[in-house]
């Protein structure tokens, strides 16, 4: 053991690990400051050889080679550096977007979506590499912990995890004095602590700082990924978005790759400032914390979908889908990923979206998202129906008297019997 201060905890659950029985640990490693310190930390105070993995999900600007390098420095006897990208797009984020997955008032789930992959991804490798014991970086009380431990927890019974952020009771400067002290490196210690950044292909989360204070309006520099509008171009872009059965394949007519899709679609979206979201969300830990979103991707994707759901649906399934597509969202929120109810309203979600396919053009102008054009094969419209100026046709204008008598008639005698009380 080591003899610093700071020293592995009993576990109070069945799936947390005993100090004694850690051997050999597979660490979720991003390179930064928390999982750098718990790459030396666990060799320290577990005595337990360390394998370190590293999930590309599409972060912006990360140099994986670079992460790499760290570990190995830092001791780990085996790094493992994975593109999960194709995998987190056709598995998480083709389901999210036929279920229109929000949460709250706009956050399109990119973590939470994330986490899930990230946490399958750590079992497969531990398997692997012989390890009985996963550790990540979370803290005690986000949301971030109950996915990757429920997930670890679900797929493999016979792994133990450990968080020492929940246990190890340092705050940064403990850390960056532990960092000095171990050879760490440290990039900017002295500084006021940075945001906390998460971020993949589908968005990227600001936390920390001033956000904490819900009386202080966003400061410019929390803005790294998306073009503040009001420095946007003055010319609107139209995009399209071509989908076949609720996945996007096309923009402007160009067939592309899912990964590629998305990643183009951000660019478009950053370019013009969209998919800016400043959010009070309510976590599963019962806490209330604030979020910067910059969600370029979701924001037109999202937008696109929804559009094209909704014209090939019925009033009846369009009234429907929000509700199930709300408790899709929840479940993957709420980190339970796994749970048979959502692949139950994945089987719905297939369904309805067997007819999502057509063209959605999106207007993007300083910041607004807009819908401005629509078509498909398979649009519940006909314009000669719905025509103003035309008179006849199919829709008999005779008929509708007396549709309405009957379809107010409940209603007409309510509302005569409350005025024959005096109400
Ligand atoms: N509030 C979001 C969520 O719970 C984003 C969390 C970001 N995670 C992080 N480790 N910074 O899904």
């Amino acid at each position: 053991m080591s003899e610093h201060p700071l020293q592995a905890t009993p576990p109070t659950t069945s799936y947390e690990a005993d100090p004694s029985q850690v051997d050999r640990v597979l660490l979720l490693y991003s390179g930064g400051l928390d999982t750098s310190v718990m790459l030396k930390w666990i060799q320290d105070s577990y005595e337990a050889e360390v394998v370190c993995l590293t999930v590309n999900l599409g972060q912006p600007g990360e140099d994986y080679s670079v992460i790499e390098e760290k570990a190995k420095a830092l001791g780990a006897v085996e790094c493992h550096v994975v593109d999960a990208r194709e995998r987190f797009a056709e598995d998480f984020l083709v389901p999210a977007i036929r279920a229109n997955a929000v949460y709250g008032n706009g956050y399109p789930l990119f973590t939470a979506l994330g986490r899930p992959l990230i946490a399958q991804l750590a079992v497969e490798y531990a398997r692997k590499s012989n390890c009985d014991t996963i550790a990540h970086g979370c803290t005690g009380k986000g949301n971030d912990q109950v996915r990757i431990e429920a997930t670890v927890a679900t797929l493999a019974p016979e792994l133990r995890t450990i968080a020492p952020v929940r246990s190890w009771q340092m705050g940064r400067d403990e850390e960056i004095a532990y960092a000095r002290e171990h050879g760490i490196p440290v990039k900017g210690g002295t500084e006021a602590a940075p945001y906390s950044i998460d971020d993949n292909l589908w968005g990227r989360s600001s936390e920390g700082r001033w956000i904490e204070d819900l009386g202080q309006a966003p400061e410019d520099d929390v803005f790294q990924l998306v073009t503040r509008p009001e420095l946007a171009p003055d010319e609107a872009q139209v995009l399209t978005v071509g989908f076949e059965a609720g996945r996007p394949v096309s923009l402007d007519g160009e067939r592309l790759g899912l990964v590629d899709l998305l990643e183009r679609a951000a660019e478009i979206g950053c370019r013009h400032g969209v998919g800016i979201v400043d959010h009070i969300e309510d976590r599963i830990v019962g806490l209330k914390v604030r979020d910067i979103y910059e969600v370029p991707a979701a924001a037109i994707i999202l937008t696109a979908h929804e559009e094209l759901e909704r014209l090939v649906g019925t009033i009846h399934q369009n009234q429907f889908k929000p509700a199930l597509d709300q408790k899709w969202g929840y479940l993957v929120y709420g980190g339970l990923w796994w749970e048979p109810l959502r692949t139950d309203l994945d089987a719905y979600m297939a369904a309805v979206n067997a007819r999502v396919s057509g063209e959605i053009g999106i207007r993007l102008y300083k910041g607004s998202v807009r819908v401005v054009t629509r078509s498909s094969p398979n649009a519940v419209y006909d314009a000669s129906l719905a025509s103003f100026a035309e008179s006849g046709g199919l829709f008999s204008q005779q008929a509708s008297p007396g549709f309405i008598e009957i379809w107010s008639l409940q209603s007409r005698m309510a509302h005569r019997l409350r005025e024959e009380q005096g109400e």
